[in-house]
């Protein structure tokens, strides 16, 4: 069956937020140490200390922005350890101490997280301390990173510190799983903490974007619990306000999607379709808060997503940090159809964060010492780079479904997900390919308008769908880009299987 996919340039959904395009680096295995900070000092080029080759990839995907310092690790955290002299800063026990065994030096702190964002372009998003610290510990970070030169004693602080203008730090998330790892809360017990950080914080800034603490896939109904809360306290008076609401979705690998490098079919099939499954926790989350507060603006914000590996007998990589993991095929796909997802679902969703940047979970790069690789996630997110900050339209997609059974029961996926949008008169149409066996001919109708010319298609894939970037074979699996003319309003284009393609045009 020929793959039919209609898109209609009238049919807007919305602005695709560039923060969808968002990272996460938290101070856990190897992502901040050995990851993204080698050191002023060390034979590792570096700008600043931050490993030099990963920050000039990690620019050219325009990284929009990054959450900062967890996580779990959040919630452990003080800021005052991580700010001034780095040899005079403490050793702390990190909160993943127990799992490898890492003392916390402090030596990447507030200002040079802010410093690598700078060098990348990137707005910071701080996630606060809402559980092991104060309210007035929180609110005096805050004070510290944006009153303006001169004015409190912790603006001279920072300026004694090395900056005196002022970070102007505008998301702050409050809290992070706090129905977990960030205190164990009950969503309505969340629901003062939030109030009582966002009320007593909000005197320090006028451009704060507060983040409240949302769901991981398991318990939806902490949304309606956390909602009803807040509403009462609504009407009771003094609630901060509130710009996004954070979920958490990992596609968790326990033992049934097979290992990192190691699957079948069927396993590659169940990974797609609990990645899939994200759609309709995002449009149910949405719901909820919209059932709650039908006049409200706030945007959810999924701060961690991406294959999380979990199973026994980890692979052993280089570095064998904490939950370091190798990237397929499988991992670029899976991030395609999670990209094309936000897309597809802009007017809900504004900021989203792939775990974790560097050597954790669903990286974009591995490194260790002085070799650092692009994954193949790295290059899904340069393809589509091109959607941030242009127009999503609708697409109506009409493919041939994939039928699998795994532990008794049948499941059926769609085998190709898209997502297209249009700015400045190109339209960008983002696939990924979700057959493992079969390429796809998929033709791409065009309404309201027709293709103008010329423009490219790029091509992510390879030989075998278990193939990846690795320390030994850095740039095995890299995008192909071939040019293109087209006129008229009906494109086919081949789709190997197992591929994330991005195809590039002029529309009038
Ligand atoms: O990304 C790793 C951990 O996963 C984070 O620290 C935590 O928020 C989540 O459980």
């Amino acid at each position: 069956m020929m793959t039919k996919i209609d898109i209609r340039l009238k049919d807007e959904i919305g602005l695709i937020n560039p923060n969808i395009y968002g990272h996460f680096i938290e101070h856990l295995g190897g992502v901040v140490y050995d990851g993204i900070w080698v050191g002023e000092d060390s034979e590792i080029p570096n700008i600043k200390g931050f490993r030099r080759e990963l920050v000039e990839k990690l620019k050219e995907i325009k990284p929009s922005v990054i959450r900062w310092p967890g996580g779990c690790f959040a919630e452990t955290y003080n800021w005052r350890d991580g700010i001034g002299p780095r040899e005079q800063r403490p050793t702390t026990v990190n909160w993943w101490y127990m799992n490898d065994g890492k003392l916390e030096t402090n030596q990447v702190g507030t200002h040079e997280f802010i410093e690598f964002c700078r060098l990348v372009n990137a707005e910071p998003y701080f996630a606060v301390n809402a559980t092991t610290t104060t309210v007035l510990e929180a609110r005096n970070w805050i004070e510290y990173c944006n009153m303006p030169q001169g004015t409190t004693t912790l603006a001279q602080e920072r300026e004694k510190n090395g900056a005196p203008e002022p970070f102007n730090v505008k998301y702050w998330g409050l809290g992070n799983e706090s129905w977990g790892g960030g205190g164990c809360m009950t969503p309505e017990d969340y629901c003062h903490i939030y109030r009582k950080y966002g009320i007593i914080s909000k005197s320090v800034g006028p451009d704060l974007h507060f983040i409240a603490c949302g769901p991981y896939e398991g318990i939806p109904e902490w949304t309606e619990k956390f909602f009803d809360k807040y509403n009462e306290m609504y009407t009771v008076g003094r609630v901060p306000p509130m710009f996004g609401y954070s979920l958490h979705y990992y596609v968790t690998n326990t033992g049934t999607m097979g290992s990192e490098l190691e699957y079948t079919d069927t396993q590659w099939y169940e990974m797609m379709r609990i990645g899939l499954d994200m759609e309709p926790f995002i449009q149910s989350q949405y719901e909820m808060i919209r059932a709650a507060m039908p006049e409200t603006s706030v945007g959810l914000i999924v701060d961690e997503w991406g294959v999380w590996h979990l199973q026994n007998g980890r692979h052993p990589l280089p570095g064998n940090y904490l939950f370091e993991q190798p990237s397929t095929m499988r991992e670029a796909v899976l991030a395609a159809l999670s990209l094309n997802i936000f897309n597809n679902h802009c007017n809900k969703v504004i900021m989203a964060n792939v775990a974790q940047l560097v050597n954790c979970i669903h990286s974009l790069f591995l490194a260790k010492g002085s070799t650092c690789v692009a994954t193949t996630t790295y290059y899904v997110f340069d393809m589509y780079k091109i959607h941030q900050n242009a127009t999503s339209l609708k697409t109506e997609i009409d493919c041939k479904s994939v039928t699998f059974t795994i532990d008794g029961e049948t499941h059926c996926i769609p085998s190709i997900s898209c997502s297209a949008s249009i700015k400045d008169g190109i339209l960008a149409v983002t696939l990924a390919n979700i057959a493992v066996d079969e390429d796809q001919e998929v033709t791409l109708n065009l309404y309201g308008g027709q293709y103008a010319g010329e423009g490219t298609i790029v091509v992510l894939s390879s030989s075998s769908h278990k193939n990846g970037n690795s320390f030994e074979d850095p740039y095995k699996v890299t995008p192909v880009e071939q040019f293109i003319a087209q006129t008229g309003s009906e494109l086919t284009v081949t789709i190997p299987k197992a591929s994330v393609v991005l195809v590039r045009l002029n529309v009038s």
